[in-house]
């Protein structure tokens, strides 16, 4: 079976159709009739080699849920204590498992790569008759698939349209659980008061179905007469805010302006204070620049993905491109066009290729493009230095050349 991607996960929704109607908007659920549809990714006989492997790597990735008797992270044997609280009625949740499990690996890369945001995997494995949470929201979007057993669905509105997951803090400013901040609710309180509210939906969730639900929107979920595995991708959006916040900071640093402290005493400032926030908020509307702020945050998600191509590694160069040769990006690989004063760069986590803006039409198709014949690489260049960028590209673990490459 093939690798899966968004637009397989969600068919025969269109990812058009997706993000029209239901991203950010209302729940979609997917029945398919169809229990093997995850089999490529993950399916219900892997999950003892993911909490074997999980249990070694980081114990405390792994969380009971709905037992307080055991703390993971403990001095008991986390796999062994784990199976006896599973046994005994209690979930467990498997953080990050695109971590260490290749075929999430890739589908959580390749989202974050359509979506340009952070994106996770979680497993959740529940007992019969069992509930995994109490019922709450949250504050990133998610996608469930649905591996092995049923699982029995409620879902609820949305108390807070797109809730926020993060809050610039100031330094001096602390997050605590429990206190409101910045004017949003906390979420202990809102959903007790959504406790005694009639579900919008409610449905069963069987093995190879899907379930998006945006962020904010209430729900939960128990299993039936069979256990329930299930992994929830967590997508972690970049908002206005963030981007605000981001390139405030970034003309901060330039405008001293910004940078001068508040007037001595401003707890008591009059109206001054108003006139002066005024006409710093026009400044910076007229001087920040929204293309440094998005560069800076893609930078930093890149970063973060620390993603190196599938056979960078142990590949050897290739001996003969020519214009006709066929070139795909490395499996599980990232990158992104950046235009940097004199000079064009191709970015990924594992490091740039830097040249000359000259280059920018060719490297903007490189960077869009999964596969191409190296002689449609555009932008005027020969075919002689057509070959030359594709054999950097190779050697610089951006991408090889494809298995099936077939001269034209
Ligand atoms: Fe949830």
């Amino acid at each position: 079976m093939s690798e899966l991607d968004f637009d397989t996960l969600i068919s025969p929704v269109s990812r058009e159709q997706f993000l029209s109607e239901y991203w950010e908007t209302k729940p979609l659920r997917i029945s398919r009739h169809q229990s093997d549809y995850y089999g490529s990714l993950v399916s219900g006989s892997d999950i003892d080699y993911l909490l074997s492997a999980a249990c070694l790597l980081d114990r405390e990735g792994v969380e009971l849920l709905g037992s307080k008797e055991l703390r993971v992270g403990s001095d008991q044997k986390p796999a062994g204590a784990l199976y006896k609280s599973y046994r005994q009625g209690a979930s467990f949740r498997i953080r990050g498992i695109n971590r260490f499990w290749k075929p999430i690996w890739t589908l959580c890369i390749r989202m974050q790569e359509l979506f340009g945001f952070q994106v996770a995997a979680n497993l959740y494995c529940t007992p019969a008759d069992s509930r995994a949470l109490d019922r709450h929201y949250d504050l990133h979007d998610t996608v469930l698939l649905q591996v092995a057993g049923r699982k029995n669905w409620r879902v609820f509105g949305s108390p807070i349209e797109l809730p926020l997951e993060h809050v610039p803090l100031m330094k001096f400013e602390r997050l605590i659980d429990g206190v409101p901040y910045r004017g949003a609710p906390v979420i202990h309180d809102v959903t007790a008061k959504y406790e005694p509210t009639e579900p919008s939906d409610e449905f069963v969730l069987e093995p190879g179905d899907l379930l998006y639900l945006p962020r904010g929107v209430v729900h939960e979920a128990r299993s039936a007469d069979s256990i329930s595995a299930h992994v929830t991708i967590g997508i972690y959006p970049v908002t206005w805010v963030d981007l605000i916040a981001v390139a405030l900071g970034q003309l901060g640093y330039q405008d001293v302006r910004l940078r001068k402290a508040l007037p001595v005493g401003f707890n008591s400032a009059d109206a001054s204070i108003k006139e002066e926030f005024d006409k710093l908020l026009n400044e910076v509307a007229r001087c920040a620049d929204v293309s440094k702020a998005v560069e800076e945050i893609s930078a930093s998600l890149t970063w973060n993905q620390q993603a190196i191509g599938e056979g960078s590694i142990t590949d050897s160069e290739p001996q003969s491109i020519d214009v006709g040769t066929l070139v795909e990006r490395r499996p599980g690989l990232s990158c992104r066009f950046v235009m940097d004063g004199e000079f064009v760069r191709l970015a990924a986590s594992h490091g740039d290729v830097s040249l000359p803006k000259y280059f920018a039409k060719a490297i903007r198709f490189v960077s869009e493009n999964q596969n191409f014949r190296v002689g449609a690489i555009p932008g005027g260049l020969s075919d002689h230095s057509k070959v030359m960028l594709a054999r950097r590209l190779i050697n610089d673990g951006f991408f090889r050349v494809a298995k099936n490459s077939v001269h034209n």
